[in-house]
Formats: C-alpha cells, sequence, structure tokens
C-alpha cells in the first residue's frame, strides 16, 4: 500500500477551528512544503482570518519561534480566498471545517466529489458527524473521513482519525502521514461512533462529577480539586465545562441522548437547571463559578 502524497492543502472554512488547522499545517508542516489555502464563502470570516494568521505569525517572529526567512516562507505557502471551487479543485487533502450543520455539510461534500481530483482525501473536522453521513454524496467515498483536530488545533496535539465503513486503508494512512508531518499525534479509531474517544472519556468524567455532586458527596470546587490535584487534570470537569460552555454540555448530551435512548447520555439534572437559569459558565459571567464580567 503506498501512502499518497500531499503538496496541496484546502481547510475550507476560516473559522476557529480552520484558521488554525491552516495555520499549523503550513507552519508546523514547513519541512514538508505543504501549500495550504484556506477558503470560506463569508468575506468578513476571511478577512478576519487572514488578519489573525498575520497577526500570529509576526508574533513568532517577535519571540524568536521562527526566523524572518522561516516566517517568508510559510507566508508564501499559506493563502486565502473566496473561491472555494478552484482553491479544492487542485488539493490532494482537503479539510473541511465549516459549520456543524449536517445539510450544509452535505451540500459542500456533494461539490467536493464533482470539483476535486478524483485522488484527493477529504477529512471532515466535525466534531459530532461521522463521515459516513456524507459518503453517499461523496463521489468516491473510499477516500472519505474524519480527521478531528482539538481546539486550539495549533496547541493541542491529539488528531482523532476516523476510519469509516467506506473509508480505504491508503486514505487512514496518508491521513496519519499528515498529521504526523504537521506535529501531531494521530489515533485511529477503527469503527464510527458519536463523539469519538476523547470527548466521550471526558464525557464519562464529567458525567461522574455530576453524578457525585447531585448525592452531595463533594462540592464543585473539592471534586475539580480531585480532578487535578490527584489525576493531574490540567483543568477539573466543572471548571472546563464552564470554559467550554455549561449550554453545549446540554445540547450534545440531549442530542446523543435523543439518538441513543441511553439514559446514560441524558444532561444531568444539575447542567438542565444551570440551562434554564441561563448559566452557561465563562460566556455568561456564572455556571459553577461566578465570574467578574467587569470590563478593565
Ligand atoms: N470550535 C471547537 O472547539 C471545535 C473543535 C473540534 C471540531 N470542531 C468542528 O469544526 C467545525 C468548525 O467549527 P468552528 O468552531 O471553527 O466554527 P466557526 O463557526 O468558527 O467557523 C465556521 C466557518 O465556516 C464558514 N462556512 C460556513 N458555511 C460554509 C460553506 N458552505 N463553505 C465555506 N465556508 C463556510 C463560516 O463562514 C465560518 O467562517 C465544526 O464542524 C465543529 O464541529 C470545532
Amino acid at each position: 500500500m503506498k501512502i499518497k502524497e500531499i503538496k496541496n492543502v484546502a481547510v475550507v472554512g476560516a473559522g476557529t477551528m480552520g484558521q488554525q488547522i491552516a495555520m499549523n499545517s503550513v507552519l508546523n508542516g514547513r519541512a514538508h512544503n505543504y501549500r495550504v489555502v484556506v477558503c470560506d464563502s463569508f468575506p468578513a470570516a476571511l478577512e478576519k482570518a487572514e488578519k489573525w494568521a498575520k497577526e500570529y505569525l509576526d508574533g513568532r517572529v517577535a519571540k524568536g519561534r521562527i526566523t524572518k526567512e522561516e516566517c517568508e516562507a510559510v507566508r508564501k505557502n499559506l493563502s486565502f480566498t473566496g473561491d472555494v471551487d478552484t482553491a479544492v479543485s487542485q488539493a490532494d487533502i482537503v479539510i473541511e471545517a465549516i459549520i456543524e450543520n449536517l445539510e450544509i455539510k452535505r451540500q459542500l461534500f456533494a461539490k467536493l466529489g464533482k470539483l476535486c481530483k478524483p485522488d484527493a482525501i477529504l477529512a471532515t473536522n466535525s466534531s459530532n458527524m461521522v463521515s459516513s453521513k456524507f459518503a453517499d454524496v461523496t463521489v468516491h467515498p473510499e477516500r472519505l473521513l474524519n480527521m478531528h483536530y482539538f481546539n486550539p488545533a495549533l496547541v493541542m496535539q491529539l488528531v482523532e482519525v476516523v476510519c469509516g465503513p467506506h473509508t480505504s486503508e491508503q486514505t487512514v494512512e496518508t491521513a496519519r502521514a499528515f498529521a504526523i508531518n504537521t506535529g501531531k499525534a494521530p489515533i485511529t479509531i477503527h469503527k464510527e461512533i458519536a463523539g469519538f474517544v476523547a470527548n466521550r472519556i471526558n464525557a464519562a468524567v464529567t458525567h461522574e462529577a455530576c453524578l457525585l455532586l447531585e448525592k452531595g458527596i463533594a462540592s464543585v470546587e473539592d471534586i475539580d480539586t480531585a480532578c487535578e490535584k490527584g489525576l493531574g487534570y490540567p483543568m477539573g470537569p466543572f471548571r472546563l465545562m464552564d470554559l467550554t460552555g455549561i449550554d453545549v454540555n446540554y445540547y450534545v448530551r440531549s442530542d446523543r441522548y435523543a439518538e441513543s435512548g441511553d439514559e446514560f447520555d441524558k444532561p444531568s439534572p444539575l447542567v438542565i437547571e444551570k440551562f434554564q437559569k441561563g448559566e452557561f459558565g465563562r460566556k455568561s459571567g456564572k455556571g459553577w463559578y461566578t465570574y467578574n464580567t467587569e470590563k478593565k
């Protein structure tokens, strides 16, 4: 089995994840000289991503992390365009990072199937949708899979490479090699499952933390301290939920419960209570903890 050679990368979606996946590919993969194009159908999103990329690279040079010459080489290999169709037609791998909406993603994958080179790899960065959801609209489903990056994608090393029943071994190996070449630590998930591996483990920890709280066994602070000081977690489950959003936890678990019918997947009654009160965590100033939201 031959690993496909990647030269041109297209990242579709210039939002939080897309801009960082693109920057990671070009910067941390610079030994491989990948040419990366970021495309987005919204000009404002592209403009914001391009500004962020410029400032980020300037900052790397200022901090002495890369030389001016390296920075120039990276800049040359990174481009931004609103012309999604042309950008993807040249790509050896397309990484989709558009909004989490099934119909919009299906429309994009149907289009990619027609526009891309027949041997191009199509990867979705969706947090929740397995690539099987797009296999029927894709011309070459053997080249389709999930590459799930973690936020912030420039920092977090894990990439979950998820194989669907349609995904070929060559596609998996090429995606893994690309992840490694860009400084990532890929894991292979052999069967599609909602939430993949890392978020499922995190969900189980969060579930247990909520049960302990519900039963009055220990306080929010002490459960977080147990995880941080006893288990070496960088952040306890309640602090993490406040950061990612209690509303996000509520929606993800509600969707998963609707799909599985498994009681384990149900949002905790304490999460439901917080959700109904609008206490979403840091973003609303109050969640499991209270935050000072006054502008300085
Ligand atoms: N944010 C996270 O923490 C995180 C982590 C892992 C995976 N993900 C997944 O990554 C994907 C993107 O998430 P995000 O947080 O970057 O979203 P985001 O809203 O920040 O960015 C999405 C971008 O897609 C663009 N877009 C929408 N429709 C498009 C189309 N048809 N063609 C081209 N561009 C289009 C939007 O203009 C926007 O710039 C989602 O599938 C999400 O599940 C997110």
